[in-house]
């Protein structure tokens, strides 16, 4: 019997291990927090049990996992502790009532509750008021130096006030803290929380989705992955911020001694620190907050495993000691698990905009936290090879936050023989062309341009605001029309009748006609515009202008080879595989003929030489919305003057020019040391 436990026992710290490696030094875990947790806790129970079992390389020995070689090591100031957890009241209320029977001063104390984020924890040093250094937290010892990756991390205060400045208010207010007369100590070491928004995480999935790379997992890992390799700028590209809770250590002045007060003192201090915080006098208070957050966790901008209970005087929490490397002075209060297990049914195949295939779980249907769930995404082919998911497996789903769920894995203990290896469709699932893949990329597509499944999100892209610009064309309609069959490719747009639209739903006289007059309209769009909206995998607006420019028209555009594509600047081998595969499909050379029939066939002046002018030989990336031009405006400009306009920022990119809502581009741009001007900034250069 003790043998068989014994044994048991061995097992689970085996499990534990390997696991804790998966997870934290190659950020690809196998298995859910939930049976992570379970295992722990078995552990744990045992150990209990028979103390003496305990053995140095026992995970509970330990917060984490060993850091990976490749960077250099840091030893914390002090240990970067773990949490207990609590699986609902009843699990905090026993908390409690352990700690009180050691201190009866639990019973006088208040408690701080703020959510526990599902990131990657760091340790941030401050010497005389700069920032110097950046580590993971390893193994709670022992760190990784992340930092100049951690620079990358716009939310890190790189400076935070420590002398008083020497300057009278207002100037001396211009740091980052609120001021008020709070100064940093010269040593100051704090931790905090890096993470991903789910929103920021959700776009640069389909960032990456349209450019037929590999889409991340989840935001906890993805942000750990970039953080923990050795490109900054890859760093820096990537939606990371932080938000800060804990002084580690501190030399050269004093700092609060209550929680509350430490995130008050932080947020002074210029870091960034969760407004989610509260403070309670009674235990019971700060369960109903942590259950408020439970039912309303989508709320939060990102994921959250629970909710940290703390004791909010600091002293008393210290002094309360540890269990293993858990401070008794603080509980996680985990939310319930939204991982479960169902029967994967079926592999299905979507198709996007640009013909991107991404392969979706059919389950059998099961609730995960509230919510029916049928559907999962399953990522991209490799990620079913890689995982070795095989229909008729039973699965483990997650829905978290509002992240679309997606399939971890199969749980292959479930196997009876009968599961179906998955084999990536040869054929679209909608049109039956065959299906390409273009080398670097992970993504399949489907290239026929008439395939019913892309076709509306096609005609959506097509009568674009970026594209040609048909205003009144919005996706209802779009749908009714290729619904109706009016519509079965992007020039059966031009030779719609009045007749046919009064037909519609919702269609009167007028409407028609402001509708037709829209459509006339727009046979008149540029060239550079038509190339842009034709939806070529790979050309932007950028290069549309380009191929435009350098071609003339479409029909020696569509007989240019690949080496002659080529020698335009910005067009590598894909790109200009991709354009001469569009112009050989069939379907799309009876586009560009019904096109040309209905008068839809710009010319561009060949340019030949580009203009002269102030802004000769710079190269200009333009970022979020400007406060007077257009991003095609913002273009002409640039152009107007001799400067030249490129999709993506580079080294070799002269300057960033800046709007509001900024995407990742200035990141990339900063990281690179790429200069960042305004419109005005502009409009100065280029001698207005
Ligand atoms: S307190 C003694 N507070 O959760 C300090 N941890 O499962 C112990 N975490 O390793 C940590 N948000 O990485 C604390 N507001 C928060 C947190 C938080 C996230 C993480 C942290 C810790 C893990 C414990």
């Amino acid at each position: 019997m003790v043998e068989k436990l014994r044994s048991r026992y061995e097992e689970l710290k085996a499990q534990v291990n390997f696991h804790n490696y998966r997870y934290h030094v190659l950020d690809t875990p196998l298995i859910s927090d939930l049976e992570f947790d379970r295992f722990l806790n078995e552990l744990k129970q045992i150990e209990a049990d028979h103390p003496d079992w305990i053995a140095s390389d026992s995970p509970t020995q330990r917060a984490g996992a060993k850091p990976s070689e490749r960077f250099e090591k840091v030893r914390h100031p002090a240990p970067i502790l773990s949490l207990g957890n609590a699986f609902g009241a009843q699990d905090a209320r026993a908390w409690y009532e352990r700690i009180r029977k050691l201190d009866d001063r639990v019973e006088r104390a208040k408690f701080t509750v703020e959510p526990k984020i599902d990131g990657l924890s760091v340790v941030l040093h401050y010497r005389d008021g700069a920032f110097v250094q950046g580590a993971t937290r390893g193994d709670g010892e022992v760190g990784e130096d992340i930092t100049s990756n951690l620079r990358t991390v716009k939310a890190i205060p790189l400076r935070i006030p420590l002398t008083p400045a020497p300057l009278p208010a207002p100037f001396g207010s211009a740091s980052r803290g609120e001021g008020k007369g709070v100064r940093a100590p010269s040593y100051l070491v704090v931790r905090g929380e890096a993470f991903i928004p789910i929103k920021e995480f959700e776009a640069l999935n389909r960032r990456l989705e349209e450019a037929g790379e590999k889409t991340y997992l989840n935001p906890r890992n993805t942000a750990a992955g970039s953080l923990r390799q050795l490109d900054s700028t890859l760093t820096a590209s990537r939606p990371i911020t932080l938000l800060v809770y804990q002084i580690v250590h501190s030399e050269g002045g004093s700092v609060p001694t209550s929680q509350w007060e430490i995130l008050e003192y932080l947020k002074a201090l210029g870091f960034p620190v969760t407004d989610v915080a509260r403070r309670f006098d009674q235990l019971e208070a700060a369960i109903d907050y942590t259950e408020t957050w439970n039912m309303g966790r989508e709320k939060l901008p990102y994921e959250a495993d629970g909710m940290v209970i703390k004791i909010d005087d600091l002293h008393l929490a210290e002094e309360l000691g540890f269990v293993g490397k858990d401070p008794r002075g603080a509980i996680a209060f985990k939310f319930p698990a939204r991982e479960v297990t169902t029967a994967l049914n079926d592999i299905g195949v979507a198709v996007g905009r640009t013909g991107v295939l991404t392969p979706y779980a059919v389950l059998e249907p099961v609730e995960i936290g509230g919510v029916i769930v049928e559907r999962a995404t399953l990522h991209n082919f490799d990620y079913i090879a890689e995982k070795d998911i095989r229909v008729g497996d039973r699965v483990l789903v997650k829905r978290a936050g509002e992240v679309i769920p997606y399939v971890i894995g199969p749980v292959t203990d479930a196997r009876t023989g009968k599961e179906k290896k998955y084999k990536p469709p040869a054929a679209c699932p909608d049109c039956g062309q065959p299906v390409e893949h273009f080398e670097g990329e992970v993504a399949w597509y489907c290239v026929n341009a008439a395939c019913p499944a892309q076709l509306v999100r096609n005609v959506e892209h097509f009568v674009s605001r970026g594209a040609m610009d048909i205003v009144g064309l919005g996706y209802k309609i779009v749908e009714q029309l290729i619904g109706q069959g009016l519509v079965q490719d992007v020039a059966d747009l031009f030779t719609l009748k009045k007749e046919q639209l009064l037909e519609l739903e919702g269609f009167a006289d007028k409407k028609a006609e402001n509708l037709l007059n829209a459509i006339e309209q727009a046979k008149g769009q540029s060239l550079n515009r038509l190339i842009a909206a034709l939806g070529i995998h790979g050309v932007g607006e950028v290069m549309a202008g380009d191929l435009s420019r350098a071609f003339g028209d479409l029909s020696s555009l569509s007989k240019a080879s690949a080496e002659q594509l080529q020698q335009i600047e910005g067009v590598g081998p894909n790109i200009a595989a991709s354009i001469v595969d569009w112009f050989a499909q069939p379907a799309n050379q009876k586009v560009l003929k019904k096109l040309r029939t209905a008068g839809v066939w710009p010319a561009a002046k060949r340019d030949g030489k580009k203009k002269e002018g102030a802004l000769s030989g710079l190269t200009f990336v333009v970022t979020g919305t400007l406060p007077n031009l257009s991003r095609d405006g913002a273009k002409e400009f640039i152009e107007a003057h001799g400067g030249k306009v490129t999709d993506s920022v580079s080294k070799k990119t002269s300057y960033l020019v800046l709007g509001e809502n900024p995407g990742s581009k200035l990141d990339k741009a900063r990281a690179l040391g790429v200069k960042v001007i305004e419109e005005a900034g502009l409009k100065k250069l280029a001698g207005g």
